[in-house]
């Protein structure tokens, strides 16, 4: 199985050169040292550390509730497992939105505390100026577009997003907004495929989809979902590389059918 060209490091210029190469981006989620190794040694060109990590490793409903400080704990474990991915942090919630000043702060603290690479913010206009700010630093950032989760009470739904006219022409007139301001790259959640290759079309820098169809540059899953640790969570866009759950499961009750009948340790594990 061929999995990457032989780069010793992705940086935002590979990134850029691989669009223009026509190379497809491949980025996954982490959290956690022990599956950033995994994930960067089998050659994934992005990691981003999500704020879906509210969900998937606090058990929360949404992404709002983590802090500044969790997400930058997730971040600093990942860094430590990284040789070759770019690391991108997501901005929580509250750090960014409405405040420029602040977003600056936040995400210096970021890349000063965690060793992040770069940093993801949700929206278009209305964050303009929090994502200038941010690259007047020298602090990359890449843009989401499209379903933003951190919106979710404005959306009321994690529906499909910009299937409207007017969504869509707005994402577009987003999407060219974030190219013109300077990110690196964009990320589209849930919109017709369509729009996305459009989207992709129309900018320099490379997209990366989630449930955004083939015709992006790259494309993101979360870590959980694809690896199907979790029953209950199957949208259409979601391909399972493994049914980690029924592994996992199965690990999990042969070891205590073992200690309950003292078949576990046995005379060679112990000392
Ligand atoms: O937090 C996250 O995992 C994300 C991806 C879904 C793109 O933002």
């Amino acid at each position: 199985m061929s999995v990457h060209k032989d780069y010793k490091k992705i940086t935002t210029k590979r990134l850029f050169d691989m669009k223009q190469a026509g190379e497809k981006i491949a980025m996954l989620t982490a959290y956690d040292y022990t599956m950033a190794k995994i994930l960067d040694a089998a050659g994934i060109d992005i990691i981003l550390v999500g704020d879906s990590a509210s969900n998937v490793m606090a058990g929360h409903e949404t992404t709002l509730p983590i802090t500044l400080d969790q997400m930058i704990y997730h971040a600093g474990s990942v860094i430590r497992a990284v040789d070759r991915a770019l690391v991108v942090v997501d901005m929580p919630f509250g750090t960014y939105q409405g405040n420029s000043k602040k977003a600056l702060e936040s995400a210096i603290k970021i890349m000063k505390e965690s060793g992040g690479h770069a940093v993801k913010l949700e929206g278009g206009e209305e964050i303009a100026e929090s994502i200038s700010r941010i690259l007047s630093a020298g602090i990359p950032v890449m843009g989401h577009l499209g379903l933003t989760p951190q919106s979710i009470y404005k959306f009321g739904t994690y529906t499909v997003r910009a299937k409207e006219e007017k969504e869509a022409e707005k994402l577009l007139k987003d999407a060219q907004l974030l190219e013109d301001l300077g990110v690196f790259a964009l990320v589209l959640e849930k919109i017709p495929a369509s729009l996305a290759q459009k989207v992709a079309e129309s900018v320099r820098i490379p997209v990366i989809g989630i449930g955004a169809g083939a015709g992006v540059d790259g494309q993101v899953l979360v870590m959980h979902d694809m690896l199907g640790m979790s029953k209950d969570f199957s949208p259409r866009f979601l391909r399972r590389y493994a049914d980690l759950h029924s592994i996992m499961s199965q690990a999990f009750q042969q070891y205590i059918s073992d200690v309950k009948s003292l078949d576990f340790p046995n005379e060679k594990e112990q000392y």
